[in-house]
């Protein structure tokens, strides 16, 4: 064959034979052609969903070579803005870089001096969670300020945030919404309003999650319009999770909601200043912000006078930040281009496996604690939810089905765990617990006791670390692998129920 282009379409042909024939068992569960999971066999708490359209994404990509971030990582940019109704996505090698860019990018000096985040200035997160929410404050020398968890939705305690509050040193909230549970977002945009703080939302468990409140409260807090293609009625605003705060951050990590190996991204939701800034902590820290293989976007690469540099000294070679290099990959990008399309259908997967979990559980109540979405006050096989009466609501697109075994069950979170494990059930802890407790943040206390504070007694945040863990609502699971979880995990309940 001497027309590449044949050559490559005949290597496409043939790439997609291949991922049939080997990746069956990793076609989404209702997928016709999906390999069916064989009883005995490990079923996975999460994992990569694809067909060949991925596999043909990532080996078209890789032919033409471009490798580092190109057409493919524009066209993905763009398109995950568009789903989200935000105003720029920026794409990273994963969702902690994500979060390091989100609040390096409050330190600017582009920024209006009473707001930029300083050494030492503080930011409230949540004690129970994933430690790169957090890490990255201390990174940028700010004093991560920690409010307790709620062990039911597994999310931040907000009506602390009043007593995390400082004056002069407060500014920024950011936290994660847990397992694809919004956090009390009506409740911390009237904080952050009220005090003029920045919202980062770490929105890396919940792509897909929506928050909805009454349209006047909506108002209030400045928001007019529902995201893309959402609708609750013409006296509701209704919006993703990650396009109400300031800049929200997502990990395309294998177990998250889409997924390209490694990956992740910064949503600037409003303001473009944010974006150029935010471009430039994940591009070296430059001032140029030419796509890469492209010269004189700004038409006067050669006529920029900055800091102390020489009046015309090259653009693209000026630094306005003490930047870091956290682009992925081109085929990275391609295989998030297809996934991004399956993502509605992944959302109701995630959604419909937590609800079959949750019917197959419903008589466990006695020993398991299950999960709530933030404003649901109770959950009914007939009725499902029951809700608070701020007239906020959740949508909650799960990351995972988060169980606690209760105070004066006969068995402990951890036996449960072994049990699950020995029965090859994919199971997981909320992540870190209490942060608090991780070697990494007892030492960082012990060697400057200032470097973090702490809001009363995390309670909560030690409950979900003693009592909780999660099993998968992920896209790969089919009903017979529900049905063998929820077979382990009754028999496990009920076994010590009946006091055998
Ligand atoms: C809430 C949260 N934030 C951040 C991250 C980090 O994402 P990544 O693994 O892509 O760095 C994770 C990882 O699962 C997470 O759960």
């Amino acid at each position: 064959m001497s027309d590449p282009q044949a050559v490559k379409t005949e290597i496409l042909r043939l790439t997609r034979e291949y991922s049939r024939q080997v990746h069956g068992a990793f076609r989404p569960a209702a997928d016709a052609h999906r390999q069916a999971w064989q009883p005995g066999t490990t079923i996975p708490y999460a994992g990569r969903v694809f067909t060949e359209d991925e596999v043909e994404a990532a080996v078209s990509a890789t032919l033409d070579f471009w490798l580092t971030l190109g057409q493919e990582g524009e066209a993905f940019q763009k398109e995950l803005a568009a789903f989200l109704g935000v105003r720029h996505s920026l794409l990273v090698n994963s969702g902690s870089s994500a979060n390091l860019i989100a609040i390096s990018s409050l330190t600017s000096p582009k920024l209006p001096e009473a707001r930029r985040i300083r050494p030492g200035d503080e930011v409230i997160t949540v004690a129970a969670g994933f430690p790169t929410t957090v890490a990255p404050i201390v990174q940028v020398g700010a004093v991560p300020v920690f409010i307790d968890a709620d062990p039911i939705t597994g999310n931040a305690r907000c009506e602390q945030l009043e007593a995390a509050y400082q004056l002069g040193k407060t500014k920024a909230v950011m936290m994660a919404h847990a397992l694809g549970n919004p956090f009390d977002l009506a409740a911390t945009l009237a904080f952050c309003r009220k005090y003029n703080l920045w919202l980062v939302e770490d929105n890396c468990d919940a792509l897909g999650c929506t928050y909805s409140m009454p349209r006047p409260l909506a108002e209030s807090l400045g928001f007019t319009e529902n995201s893309p293609g959402l609708d609750e009625g013409a006296d509701r605003v209704v919006r993703w999770t990650g396009t109400w705060g300031d800049i929200s951050t997502q990990s395309f990590y294998p177990p998250h909601h889409l997924t390209m190996g490694e990956g992740g991204a910064v949503n600037i939701v409003r303001d473009q200043k944010l974006k150029v800034i935010a471009e430039s902590f994940r591009d070296w820290g430059r001032d140029c912000w030419c796509p890469s293989g492209i010269d004189n976007t700004c038409n006067k690469r050669f006529g920029w006078q900055l800091g102390e540099l020489p009046q015309g000294y090259d653009h693209k070679y000026t630094y306005s930040h003490l930047g870091f290099n956290l682009k992925p990959l081109d085929p990275q990008a391609a295989i998030g281009r297809v996934q991004l399309r399956r993502l509605p259908e992944f959302i109701e997967a995630r959604k419909h496996n937590w609800e079959t979990l949750r019917r197959g559980l419903a008589r466990h109540e006695n020993v398991l604690d299950f999960a709530l979405p933030t404003h649901a006050t109770a959950w009914d096989v007939e009725l499902g939810f029951s809700w608070d009466d701020s007239g906020c609501r959740t949508n909650c697109a799960w990351f995972g089905f988060k169980i606690a075994v209760k105070p004066g069950a006969p068995f402990s979170r951890t036996e449960l765990a072994q049990e699950l494990d020995r029965n090859r059930i994919g199971n997981r802890m909320l992540f870190g617990g209490n942060l608090l407790r991780q070697p990494a943040f007892v030492q960082m206390r012990r060697d400057n006791p200032e470097a973090l504070r702490v809001v009363g007694e995390m309670v909560g945040s030690d409950e979900i670390m003693s009592s909780t863990l999660f099993l998968g609502t992920y896209p790969g699971l089919t009903f017979s692998m529900l049905e063998e979880e929820i077979r382990v995990v009754s028999e496990y309940a009920f076994l010590f129920a009946s006091g055998k």
